[in-house]
């Protein structure tokens, strides 16, 4: 009984239907206050829906939710945020036209913002960023103008700026480095000591393990066990997940290196980066990688045809290249997969199939029509090397979870055999299994002779996948590190401006 009264959440035989796909069947979730409760379970497993049936967002087929204690039966948003539980959905946006301060702190219903002190408002907001993430941005600054992980820092302050006594974060941390996720853990225990219950949803089972004390594994639509991290190692966790050992997670690969796919010399950009040059060869997969603001980011948007360099040259395949845009990118046998998928990588409203087959539909046409034969094998196939959780090819985009989302855009680019795969954080939001999954497809692509530039923030999966990395500092590439000679805490070193690395500072 005493335990009954300790619970912050409690969702109870919860089952939902969307026609004829189960998400959820009967599943419960229990989190008590003043503690970190984790959700983990493979892309499709049925965690997002059970939180926003939580928010008031979906009305569940069958089950009961109690909240601090007292069965809610008026589902709304409005009803259950009253009820002091905050959202950090997986897939809603900010308003871009928005200021911070507006971000943080307006609601959405009209009239609310017609008393508010804009000035007092865009200062608070300043203050909450700088001493939960010290992030330090100019007031007036617009969502827009943000990088995604900057947006999700303001999504996260604005639930934390709300007097939570539940706070519910759906994969906070996919888009954000490793400092920022200290800091977001680092609020996340203070408010634990407060009382406050967490809900936390993660791919990353290594922040699963650092930071909660409960742990509910979700498989197909229903929880199927509730433990400690403490107790119950990560790997059974995982095995829990997907019911099966998952094997060697950083598949071997071994590949002849051949001619130089890119080079890339004294490039430069004003205020982002400065004279960086690297070559990538046939059969090499080559990681970069490089801290929020260190130019990481605006280098590879160059190369996708996104920015433009202000001096320097990049060649594929010993032609010099200045892309005008992405599109120009992709004619010249250039593959890339955007970090924000969701802007630049899929068509929500259009099938898997026609998501997979768009970029590279010449290789399925004959005299202009496509042959859906080929076409569909082609799909199918994917789905299959990716585990793409999906009714069949048809099923529009916007109904699969957001994991399987991701898996469809990077299939849509590993799709058309290029020379060259541009790779911006390409496993976000992706379960383990499926992870390996496309580990295993690069190095397939690798082996076929692409070259490939892996950018990512993962610094465990850049050690166990790259042949080499490279270390974006402040700008300049300051580390070239060979696979084999780096771990993650010295990559972490470098990017975060230690030059007494023993990895040869590069050229
Ligand atoms: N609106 C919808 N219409 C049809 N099917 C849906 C809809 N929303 C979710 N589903 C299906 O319900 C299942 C559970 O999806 P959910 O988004 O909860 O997964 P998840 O565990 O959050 O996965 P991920 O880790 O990829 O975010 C998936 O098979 C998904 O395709
Ligand atoms: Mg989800």
């Amino acid at each position: 009984m005493t335990q009954q009264s300790n619970l912050a959440i409690n969702m109870h035989g919860i089952s939902k239907s969307f026609g004829p796909i189960k998400a959820l069947v009967d599943a419960n979730l229990q989190v008590e206050r003043g503690s970190i409760h984790g959700l983990v379970g493979q892309n499709g497993a049925g965690k997002s829906t059970i939180i926003k049936a939580l928010a008031g967002m979906l009305k569940p087929d069958a089950g009961s939710i109690e909240i601090n204690g007292k069965t809610v039966t008026r589902l709304t948003p409005a009803n259950i945020e009253r009820l002091g539980v905050h959202f950090i959905h997986q897939d809603r946006l900010l308003v871009p036209t928005a200021t911070i301060g507006e971000a943080i702190f307006l609601r959405n219903e009209p009239g609310f913002g017609i008393f508010v002190n804009h000035r007092k408002m865009a200062r608070r907001a300043r203050e909450l960023l700088k001493q939960y993430f010290d992030l330090d941005l100019p007031a007036g600054t617009l969502i827009q103008d943000l990088t995604t992980a900057q947006q999700k820092i303001v999504q996260i302050t604005r639930a934390l700026a709300q007097n939570a006594s539940v706070l519910v974060l759906d994969e906070p941390t996919a888009a954000l480095v490793k400092r920022e996720v200290v800091s977001l853990f680092n609020v996340l225990r203070r408010l634990k000591q407060d009382g406050i219950a967490v809900i936390f949803i993660s791919h990353y089972m290594q922040e699963i393990e650092d930071i909660c004390d409960t742990v509910t594994v979700m498989r197909n639509g229903t929880d199927v066990g509730v433990v400690s991290p403490k107790t119950t190692s990560i790997d059974e966790i995982v095995r829990m997940m997907i019911n099966r050992d998952v094997g060697e997670m950083f598949p071997k690969r071994t590949v002849a290196v051949g001619e130089t796919v890119l080079n890339v010399s004294n490039l430069s950009r004003e205020g982002h980066f400065d004279d960086i040059s690297f070559d990538i060869k046939a059969g090499e997969v080559v990681g970069i990688t490089g801290l929020l603001g260190s130019g990481v980011k605006e280098l590879i948007h160059c190369l996708f045809g996104l920015a433009k360099p202000d001096s320097g040259a990049f060649t594929i395949d010993g032609t010099a290249t200045n892309f005008s845009s992405p599109v120009s990118a992709v004619s010249r046998n250039v593959a890339l997969v955007p970090e924000d998928r969701r802007a630049h990588g899929v068509a929500l409203s259009l099938s898997v199939r026609e998501n997979i087959s768009i970029a590279s539909l010449d290789r399925y046409s004959r005299n202009g029509f496509v042959t859906p034969g080929p076409e569909k094998s082609a799909v199918d196939g994917f789905i299959r090397e990716l585990s793409i959780k999906t009714p069949h090819r048809d099923a529009l985009v916007r109904t699969l979870s957001g994991g399987n989302q991701q898996k469809v855009a990077l299939a849509k680019w590993l799709s058309c055999q290029s020379k060259l795969y541009v790779l911006d954080e390409p496993t976000v939001a992706v379960d383990v299994g499926a992870k390996i999954e496309i580990y295993t497809l690069l190095n397939r692509l690798a082996a076929e002779g692409a070259a490939i530039l892996f950018m990512s923030s993962d610094l465990l999966e850049l050690v166990g996948i790259c042949d080499r990395v490279l270390v974006v500092y402040r700008g300049e590439l300051t580390h070239e590190f060979q696979a084999g000679d780096v771990d993650s805490d010295r990559l972490l070193a470098a990017a975060s401006g230690a030059r007494s690395q023993t990895g040869r500072a590069a050229a």
